[in-house]
């Protein structure tokens, strides 16, 4: 799959040279455009070596349209992605201005074209941006994100950039096409976020879990091409691109929806923090607080992971063991006990684990184990899906079949 991809001027494209390691790992040719703000924020040279292609920038630029013009870069792409896109390049496509090699190749291609923006969250909410991005997706061009989080400028709201692995998968997914990663063929269920426990019609029980680790590994699966189905609980997360999300309240909620998806999956990524127990009896009506003291009875939940690891036609199952003490020893108990094919093991406490956008993990399977330290819970979790895919071929020996397709020859 041929690339063109635009990098324009905001901080986000610090991430460039991620995102070209993203779509080459999956087969693409990319093509980097830049325009001259882009060149304040990240270097021609660094984006040239990794996508191994030199880089476009000046529409005047004989010696380069003399080996690719315009025109011809424009018909060789079957996709131009801009990331990141400022507000003022949306503004530029909108109006059909073309004063640069970008904005030229996008009036002049048929390809489809894909936009991730990325700025201020007040430049996004801006009603000539929000304009513009209608008026942009009414013409056909595919807007990915931008996600809610951090910005650069230290405040907080929708405008950052997706993450490369999660904009490599959307693009794939866009173009129908093909690429080479790990896990295509492959269905994967991964659980994500805190469930809720209602005590009453207003109140429940529930955790700090963010979902983030289970995001970021049903993308991070989705980028190596698998069928992600990510059933999560109450976040306050965006669905990330190409996959499909069942989202539920209750621990009985995220068992019935597992259990429903679960169905043909080739790997099952248990990152929920499902409650490990409930009310045994929510109140139909707010409860008043006429008392000095009350109790709550509460029952166990459903352990969704060991329930599925005890199908008949379990997939490879892969747990998670947040402890605050003791992290491997509890883990190893828990790999045994559940009958898990692997599990991550990671602390939690004030300064680790939950809503945080880092972490490190242990993992251990039956005869092995890995460290992998501290890093961002996207790049962990592309590591960590790279490790089970190993383990889950490793498992299932010889047959690197996709289930899907597997047909008995017995008779
Ligand atoms: O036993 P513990 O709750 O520590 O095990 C954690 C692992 O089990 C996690 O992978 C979590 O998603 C899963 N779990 C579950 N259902 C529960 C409790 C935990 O799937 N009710």
């Amino acid at each position: 799959m041929n690339i063109v991809l635009g990098i324009t001027g905001g901080i986000a494209a610090y991430k460039s040279p991620d995102l070209v390691r993203r779509l080459r790992e999956r087969g693409a040719e990319v093509q980097i455009v830049m325009t001259a703000s882009a060149e304040e924020f990240v270097t021609g040279t660094a984006l040239q070596a990794v996508s191994g292609r030199p880089i476009r920038s000046n529409l005047w630029d004989k010696e380069a349209e003399a080996a690719m013009s315009h025109i011809e870069l424009a018909r060789w792409a079957d996709i131009v992605l801009i990331a990141p896109s400022t507000a003022e390049v949306m503004a530029r496509i909108v109006s059909g201005g073309a004063p640069d090699l970008l904005t030229t190749i996008c009036l002049a291609t048929e390809a489809p074209i894909a936009l991730a923006p990325a700025m201020n969250h007040i430049m996004w909410s801006n009603p000539a941006t929000q304009a513009n991005r209608e008026v942009l997706e009414e013409r056909g061009i595919h807007i990915i994100g931008p996600g809610i989080g951090s910005q650069a400028c230290g405040e907080t709201g929708p405008g950052r950039m997706l993450d490369p692995d999660a904009i490599a998968a959307t693009v794939f997914n866009l173009t129908g096409g093909k690429g080479q990663g790990l896990l295509e063929g492959r269905k994967l269920v991964v659980t994500a976020g805190p469930t809720r426990e209602a005590i009453d019609p207003v109140r429940y029980i529930t955790n700090r879990s963010s979902g983030k680790m289970g995001y970021a590994i049903a993308s991070a699966a989705a980028a190596q091409g698998a069928d992600v189905i990510l059933v999560s609980g109450p976040v306050n997360l965006p669905e990330p691109p190409g996959l499909r999300v069942v989202n539920v309240e209750s621990a009985e909620q995220m068992y019935a929806a597992t259990h429903e998806a679960i169905i043909d999956a080739d790997i099952f990524v248990s990152a929920a923090a499902v409650a490990d127990y409930r009310p045994e009896n929510a109140a139909l009506q707010k409860i008043k607080k006429n008392e000095e003291s009350m109790s709550l009875v509460l029952v166990r939940c459903p352990d969704i992971l060991a329930s599925v690891a005890a199908l008949d036609s379990a997939p490879f199952t892969v747990g998670f063991a947040a402890e605050t003490e003791n992290v491997a020893e509890y883990a190893r108990g828990k790999l045994e006990k559940k009958n898990l094919d692997m599990i991550v093991a990671n602390r939690v406490g004030p300064d680790c684990g939950f809503d945080r956008d880092d972490n490190s993990a242990t993992v251990l399977w039956s005869d092995g184990e890995q460290n992998f330290p501290v890093s961002s819970k996207a790049r962990l979790a592309r590591d960590l899906i790279e490790l089970a895919t190993q383990r889950f071929l490793a498992a299932r020996g010889t047959d690197t079949q996709p289930r899907l397709s597997i047909i008995s020859t017995k008779d």
